[in-house]
């Protein structure tokens, strides 16, 4: 069975979400695509970030992706749920770090500040690296402690 993302926007990473979506399913992922559906320029990143986040917090999915325009506004949502740790990546080597050693479980993306092209390039390196463990362990078993 192929593994759910989950994955949210609000009307600043609308764009960039709908290719992250797309993106996943070429891949082979299950993309579960909590909205927005269409382009609302009113709408709040709370809406869509939670349901991501308590996918992730419940276990009901391993990982989720998130995008507003500057990632900040979703990560602060997401990061209050318990066992998520939400990262904004502008880079791919900021996702590689954040796999590596913070074992991202939801990966952020600026929609303001990076390209589609950058967004896909940040998400692959986010899918495809682990967790180093060893003495990153101690430090993100911390976390919750
Ligand atoms: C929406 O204009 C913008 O504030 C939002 O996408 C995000 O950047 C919030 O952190």
């Amino acid at each position: 069975m192929s593994e759910r993302i989950f994955v949210g926007a609000d009307h600043a990473g609308f764009q960039l979400k709908e290719r992250l979506v797309n993106e996943l399913k070429r891949l082979g992922y299950e993309p579960v695509d909590v909205g927005p559906k269409t382009m609302n320029p009113a709408d709040d990143f709370p809406d869509y970030g939670r349901p991501v986040a308590e996918a992730v917090s419940s276990g009901a999915a391993k990982r989720g992706v998130l995008t507003c325009g500057t990632g900040l506004g979703m990560s602060y949502v997401a990061n209050r749920f318990p066992r998520v740790r939400a990262a904004v990546a502008w880079s791919p080597e900021i996702a590689e770090l954040a796999r590596k050693h913070n074992d991202a479980n939801v990966l952020v993306l600026p929609a303001r500040f990076v390209s589609e092209e950058e967004g896909m390039e940040i998400l692959h390196k986010w899918l495809d690296t682990a967790f180093e463990g060893g003495r990153h362990e101690r430090r993100v078993g911390k976390i919750d402690s």
